[in-house]
């Protein structure tokens, strides 16, 4: 009994192993589908991270001035004389802020300030506003500028004066939130340079960063 046994158990099994024999995938087939799945699951999380990237994460909005008009300048044009050199005038500027985000962005209202030389000659107050999804928002802001030299007025001032050029830079945080499904804090920084013509009022050049 046990020798039949043995030998059915081990005739069945050589069947099995033959069948398997014949019947067994090629090694370049099993690793051909382990590398389709592979591929397939790094495609599902490629997606998985896009759609939480798009959903979830905010990018960066940029600030720009985008026009300044100057408006009633006033400056000490005798650099001879013993009073003071001073400089004033009111800036009429244009903001435009880009949101690339699918969510829209919401500030409240910000200062920002105006510098000449690294002082701050000005302040202004951007209304707090919301910026749509994918869009841009242009906003009208004003700025009083004016320095004033001490007695000895900053050689500097003196030449700027001289060529009738000053340097003007604007600065600017906005910090607000991105609505997305999560919510995003977000600063947008507007930092801009200006160059202001005291011959004919005008702002020839501007940088934004
Ligand atoms: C600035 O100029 C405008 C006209 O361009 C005038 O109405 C306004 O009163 C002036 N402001 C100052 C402070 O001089
Ligand atoms: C500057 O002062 C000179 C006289 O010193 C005058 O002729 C000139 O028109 C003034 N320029 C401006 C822009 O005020
Ligand atoms: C400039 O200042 C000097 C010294 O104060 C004075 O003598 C001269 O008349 C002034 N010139 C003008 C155009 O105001
Ligand atoms: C600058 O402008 C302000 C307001 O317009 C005025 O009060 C001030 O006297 C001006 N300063 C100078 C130096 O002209
Ligand atoms: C400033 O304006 C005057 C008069 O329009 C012009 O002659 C001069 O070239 C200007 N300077 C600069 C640096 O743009």
């Amino acid at each position: 009994m046990s020798v039949y046994a043995e030998t059915a158990y081990g005739r069945r099994s050589k069947d099995v192993d033959e069948a398997r024999r014949i019947y067994q995938p090629k090694q370049s087939d099993i690793t051909g589908k382990i590398i389709i799945f592979i591929l397939a699951g790094l495609c599902m999380l490629l997606f998985i991270f896009i759609v939480i990237g798009f959903f979830f994460i905010a990018k960066p909005l940029t600030a720009s001035l985008t026009s300044v008009e100057v408006r009633n300048l006033t400056y000490n044009n005798n650099t001879s004389s013993s009073s003071s050199l001073y400089f004033n005038a009111t800036l009429a500027m244009e903001i435009r802020i880009e949101n690339p985000n699918l969510g829209f962005f919401e500030f409240p209202t910000s200062r920002g300030e105006i510098l000449y030389n690294g002082d701050v000659v000005g302040e202004m107050r951007i209304n707090g506003q919301r910026v749509a999804s994918f869009g841009d928002l242009r906003t009208e802001v004003s700025a009083e500028v004016g320095y004033r030299g001490n007695q000895k007025s900053p050689v500097w001032l003196k030449n700027d004066i001289e060529r009738r050029l000053i340097i003007l830079e604007t600065r600017a945080k906005l910090r607000g939130e991105v609505h997305l499904k999560d919510l995003n804090k977000r600063t947008v920084n507007l930092k801009c340079l200006m160059q202001l013509n005291l011959s004919d009022d005008v702002i020839h050049r501007l940088w934004c960063k």
